[in-house]
């Protein structure tokens, strides 16, 4: 059992999951299947588009660019201006559906307002859309097709199954509705055959469904929303929230939906950052290499 200081520098019991280092296995992993790739005379390559100027999409980029040159992906950058139109985006990603050396195309959002994302992400070949945001990979997942799942969610999965072997009848509750966590992770889990609750904004009486919960992921971007009495004696949770506030001496930090210091009596939680977070980049590499293969395979 890992053991981590809480906020008031006491010692805790509680199991603290090590996204970094599990994303480095997986990191390990896609490396080795990437160099076999290429014996086979394929390079595995993503295209990442990023438009406009949003300074936090900008660090993802560059990390997600960063983790491609460590596992051997080849990663080609498109920076759009933020006066970008539609037009211009939809033209870019045409091009990259028909190159055949690519096989990851990843549209980082948010896009410039007076973009539509939905048309984006309808306009990238479902088998070379490694975000798992189009439409047939969303149905895919839910009737249990061989689509690309969504990179958070994925991650997500992967740290729980390092812990949990059988989710037969768990309850999971899943704190957040959206199309990039909420929902699909949710489907991952009703596959797993455990009774899921989805909670979202509109909910009453949140803290009574999380109690109920062996699994929580709080996904909703509300900094310390999920505090310790909300949590079963047991349970594992999952922090996916990741939000920049200030602190006194003028400098920030990220912030988790959870007070995972209250959390002492949990089996097991993720700590933000260096849960969740490298959990989703190493996801989308390994979707990217997985889109390479079913390339090469034919
Ligand atoms: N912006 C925030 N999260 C994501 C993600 O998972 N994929 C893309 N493409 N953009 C994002």
């Amino acid at each position: 059992m890992a053991r981590g200081p809480s906020c008031s520098g006491v010692e805790i019991a509680v199991h603290i999951i090590n996204g970094r280092a599990k994303a480095a296995q997986i990191e390990e992993v896609t490396h080795t299947r990437v160099e076999a790739l290429k014996l086979r005379g394929v390079e595995p390559a993503l295209a990442v588009i990023l438009a406009g100027d949003d300074p936090a999409s900008q660090v993802y980029v560059r990390r997600k660019i960063a983790s491609c040159a460590r596992t051997g992906i080849r990663s080609i950058e498109y920076r759009l201006a933020a006066s970008a139109g539609e037009e211009e985006v939809l033209d870019l990603v045409d091009r990259l559906n028909r190159d055949g050396a690519i096989h990851g195309i990843l549209v980082q959002l948010p896009l410039p307002p007076v973009i539509s994302a939905n048309r984006v992400m309808d306009a990238i070949r479902p088998d070379k859309d490694v975000d798992g945001f189009h439409p047939v990979n969303v149905g895919r997942l839910s009737t249990g097709g061989r689509g690309l799942v969504p990179c958070t969610p994925l991650g997500i999965m992967k740290l729980l199954d390092g812990l949990i072997t059988d989710y037969r009848g768990l309850d999971a509750v899943v704190i957040g509705k959206s199309n990039i966590v909420g929902k699909p992770v949710a489907m991952l889990l009703l596959e797993r055959e455990a009774t899921v609750t989805i909670t979202h904004i509109e909910t009453r009486d949140l803290p009574a469904i999380v109690r109920r919960a062996d699994i929580v992921v709080a996904a909703a971007g509300a900094p310390g929303l999920v505090r310790g009495d909300w949590v079963k004696p047991g349970a594992v949770v999952i922090d996916v929230g990741i939000t920049r506030v200030d602190v006194p001496d003028g400098r920030t930090r990220l912030i988790g939906d959870c007070r995972i210091d209250e959390m002492d009596h949990a089996r097991a939680v993720t700590p933000v950052p260096g849960g969740v977070g490298p959990m989703t980049i190493a996801c989308l590499l390994a979707n990217t290499l997985t889109a390479a293969e079913r390339a090469a395979d034919g």
